[in-house]
């Protein structure tokens, strides 16, 4: 059966329009505007007519969604979680069912997870691993970028079997010496091997060599709250690393993707090589751009929720990062969503704030954060469709099957009241944890429905959608590269 979205406004990158969507099984069938001279028709009082100017007399049977009052958005993107992850002696507590469900409640309508490479084993079965994990258990679509800790002959051939298996995106670690860590001679062997094919480089870009000796430092001096985290971890140390990785990337002439960045000092450095014409590109989290390091300084070892690498910074960096979003320096807003529980998880870190896992929760309501900067003036509706849904499928290799609607795309839609109020709490939220980090923060805005793949996921306040509903996305490369 057709669906038709009526009497919506429709919100893309390029700007919005008043428009009706007409979705046929998992496609957009078409966009129809309501701009065109009549504007008398609108919302419900038009379907008849315009089915008619589609099918013609014989137009078939099909539920209509009223959208009225309403932004009608591509369905977002979110190109960093993990789920299900192995990560500092703990597992990250949303399985693929219930991360990707609470992603649909926030209007998420794909996700691009991070499959992980222990040392001492290959890529492919890393591959294999994350497919089990994911398969048949998704309730929206999801892809994967591979995560290499350990760089040999072996690992770099593999990288060609990954892109063929729809993975084009490969993260690296210049933090967590001893674990994901590569060394820069291993970084640039990658990054010369995803040169010869097109793929993308992601790094996590944080000088860890030097982080673990101030760490070290912190621990041996008795200052071991989970504040320290922030402060063994300086801005600086961001800025550093996310230059050597530009420089690497650039003697190897690869594409680079900086995850997660927190700090001005490393913005400064993806502006400089955008500027001069590099493939160098960055998202941003939430997290980075409402949180500080007083929350990581909260009494109580409650700082602990808000522990995650790099950590949370002074508002002076969250300044930069609005203005980073609007330049297009950040070209996208991912969760990195790892979210551990605050007993028993974030506790494993009790009198060690180095042990504390490291991670934040956010699938849910990306969204809604980044309209809240829509809000606040901080970004326009465009850029917050283009930095949560479009860029993100560009960046990906989606597009045009995802972050778009128009003809022929996936159709996931989500449907978006402007007006409506909510309050973030772990007492409402969908994800599998036991704090929300955005606990009693005032939102404008709330998803009223979300669409995958035609599929009604969630309505009017109840999960509609099923776990397996969601299917395996192959991506292509980049389509940002000059
Ligand atoms: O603290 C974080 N970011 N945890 C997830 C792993 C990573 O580095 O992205
Ligand atoms: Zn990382
Ligand atoms: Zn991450």
């Amino acid at each position: 059966m057709a669906t038709l979205i009526a009497g919506g406004t429709v919100v893309t990158a390029e700007g919005t329009l008043a428009a009706d969507v007409l979705i046929e099984g998992e496609k957009i069938a078409a966009l129809l505007s309501r701009d065109n001279g009549a504007a008398a028709r609108s919302g419900l009082e038009s379907v008849q007519e315009i089915t008619r100017s589609v099918y013609g007399t014989a137009s078939p049977a099909f539920e209509v969604i009223d959208a009225t009052d309403k932004y009608v958005i591509p369905g977002g993107i979110d190109a960093h979680t993990h789920m299900e992850m192995p990560f500092g002696g703990t597992f990250s507590v949303d399985t693929f069912e219930t991360g990707t469900k609470a992603a649909a409640w926030g209007g998420t309508t794909t996700i691009i997870d991070f499959a992980v490479q222990p040392k001492g084993t290959s890529l492919l079965a890393a591959l294999d691993k994350w497919h089990e994990k994911a398969d048949g258990n998704c309730a929206i679509d999801y892809g994967f970028h591979m995560i290499v800790s350990d760089v040999n002959d072996g690992t770099l051939k593999e990288m060609d079997a990954c892109i063929a298996a729809g993975i084009s995106s490969f993260k690296m670690f210049m933090a967590y010496p001893g674990v994901f860590y590569s060394t820069d001679g291993e970084i640039l062997r990658a990054m010369q091997q995803a040169s010869q094919s097109g793929a993308t480089i992601m790094m996590h870009a944080e000088n860890g060599i030097a982080i673990d000796q101030l760490v070290a430092q912190a621990i041996a001096a008795g200052r071991t709250d989970p504040v320290q985290h922030g402060l063994t971890r300086p801005p600086e140390l961001e800025g550093e690393a996310t230059s050597r990785a530009i420089t690497l990337a650039k003697v190897a002439d690869c594409p680079l993707y900086i995850v997660h960045l927190s700090a001005a000092n490393a913005l400064t450095a993806v502006a400089a090589a955008r500027d001069a014409g590099q493939n160098v590109f960055a998202e941003t989290c939430p997290q980075y751009l409402y949180l500080t390091l007083d929350d990581l300084a909260r009494p109580d070892f409650e700082g602990a929720k808000f522990v995650a690498s790099p950590p949370l910074r002074t508002p002076d960096h969250a300044a930069a990062l609005w203005r980073g979003l609007r330049t297009n320096d950040l070209a996208v807003v991912s969760t990195d969503h790892c979210p551990f529980c605050f007993k028993e998880q974030k506790e494993l870190g009790r009198g060690d704030f180095s042990k504390i896992p490291n991670g934040i929760p956010g699938v849910e309501h990306r969204m809604d954060l980044l309209h809240q900067g829509v809000v606040a003036g901080e970004i326009t509706l465009e850029r917050w469709v283009e930095t949560c849904s479009t860029t993100p499928a560009r960046m990906f290799g989606l597009y045009p099957r995802k972050g778009v609607i128009a003809p022929g795309a996936d159709a996931d839609i989500v449907i978006y009241d402007p007006a409506a109020t909510q309050t973030i709490s772990v007492a409402t939220h969908h994800m599998n944890v036991d704090y929300s980090a955005y606990e009693g923060m005032q939102i404008t805005g709330k998803v009223a429905a979300t669409i995958s793949r035609g599929q009604v996921v969630v309505s009017d306040g109840e999960f509609r959608g099923s776990a397996g509903h969601g299917v395996f996305q192959s991506r292509d490369l980049n389509q940002y590269l000059i």
